[in-house]
């Protein structure tokens, strides 16, 4: 059956070097998550002045029939898809469920109405966590699907791989300009500090704070400190949205993070020196390390032109100069 009802723009020519213009419609999904309200931040500090955000309450993305119809309504000519149902090690554990069918759902109706309204181009986020358990490192974007995936987020990953492959499967069907990019570990103002969900640099922002509160000298943290992780401040994380949507314009996705990784001994050692110095940090043996190591290649994104400008330092002092500011609020 060939489908006739799609507007995607079926210019050959890639969309790259491409200045969007600063009255463009511009649909942010997730607007009000750690990832999106960044690229919010971004996109106003750079003068866009027709974004577009709607909460989840009036626009629940997993429902086809109201987000065609908003999309109708209001003709995005650029998504930016940072929308998801995202959380740590043990959301992924315990409602596997619900990531996999939320994160199916969200993309697939947003990545249909895009190009059924004739969206110019979309930038759709996946994840560094859909290379294989077990993949080399650093983790080039050619190791895709080349081996079996970490049991610990099997769900969510499916489904963000899912989310990649459906943005090379509209450019190939429908000549959409859908690009797609895997950020790295994320972390800054905005992030989830729930202790039940959050991922781990908001965790251990919040156990060294609660230490500091409580006067308790000894923080405790998961594994033997030795994993290597790698962090990105979110603000550089809409920076490079922002590049690859004005730059980028290929099927194959492209990772993002900073190339660097740190122990996560260093990276406690790091939040204790910006949250609470005197703090004593101990390491629970007995409680699982994940993969010993997650490094992106972003030797593509570095070859393009982009690269992270925040330290690990400033980025991990303007999260916690917000987080203080949130909890004086309540
Ligand atoms: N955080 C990371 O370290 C990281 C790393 C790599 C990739 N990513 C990717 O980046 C994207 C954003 O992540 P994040 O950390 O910013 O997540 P987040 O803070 O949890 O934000 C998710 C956003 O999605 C919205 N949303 C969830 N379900 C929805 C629904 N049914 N309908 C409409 N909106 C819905 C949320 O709306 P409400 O505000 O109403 O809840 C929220 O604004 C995800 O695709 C994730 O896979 C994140």
């Amino acid at each position: 059956m060939t489908a006739t009802h799609g507007r995607c723009s079926r210019k050959k020519s890639r969309l790259v070097n491409n200045t969007i213009p600063l009255d463009a419609r511009i649909y942010v999904a997730g607007h009000r998550g750690l990832v999106g309200s960044a690229i919010c931040r971004r996109l106003a500090d750079e003068g866009y002045h027709n974004v577009l955000t709607v909460s989840r309450s009036e626009l629940d993305l997993r429902d086809p029939a109201t987000v065609d119809a908003w999309f109708a309504g209001n003709r995005p000519e650029y998504v930016l898809h940072a929308a998801g149902t995202v959380g740590g090690i043990e959301a992924n554990r315990t409602l596997p469920a619900d990531f996999l069918h939320d994160n199916l759902l969200m993309q697939a109706t947003v990545l249909q109405a895009a190009w059924r309204h004739g969206t110019t181009k979309l930038l759709y986020l996946g994840s560094s966590c859909i290379y294989p358990r077990d993949c080399p490192q650093p983790m080039h974007e050619d190791h895709l699907l080349s081996g079996p995936l970490e049991p610990t987020n099997e769900a969510y990953a499916v489904a963000k791989l899912a989310g990649v492959k459906a943005c090379q499967a509209y450019r190939r069907q429908h000549g959409c300009h859908f690009i797609s990019a895997l950020p790295t570990n994320v972390y800054g103002p905005g992030d989830n500090y729930d202790p039940g969900s959050s991922h781990v640099a908001a965790a251990l922002i919040r156990k060294f704070h609660e230490a500091k509160l409580s006067d308790s000298k000894e923080v405790v943290i998961w594994g033997t400190g030795k994993a290597k992780r790698e962090f990105l401040y979110v603000e550089d994380l809409a920076s490079a949205c922002l590049f690859l949507l004005n730059h980028y314009d290929e099927e194959q996705t492209i990772n993002v993070g900073t190339g660097r990784d740190v122990t996560i001994r260093q990276f406690a050692e790091q939040v204790a020196s910006v949250v609470y110095p005197a703090a004593r940090i101990v390491f629970d043996p007995t409680k699982p390390d994940g993969p010993p190591r997650k490094l992106l290649d972003v030797g593509r994104l570095h070859a393009l032109g982009w690269k992270h400008t925040t330290s690990l330092a400033d980025g991990l002092r303007a999260t916690y100069a917000w987080y203080v500011q949130q909890e004086a609020i309540g």
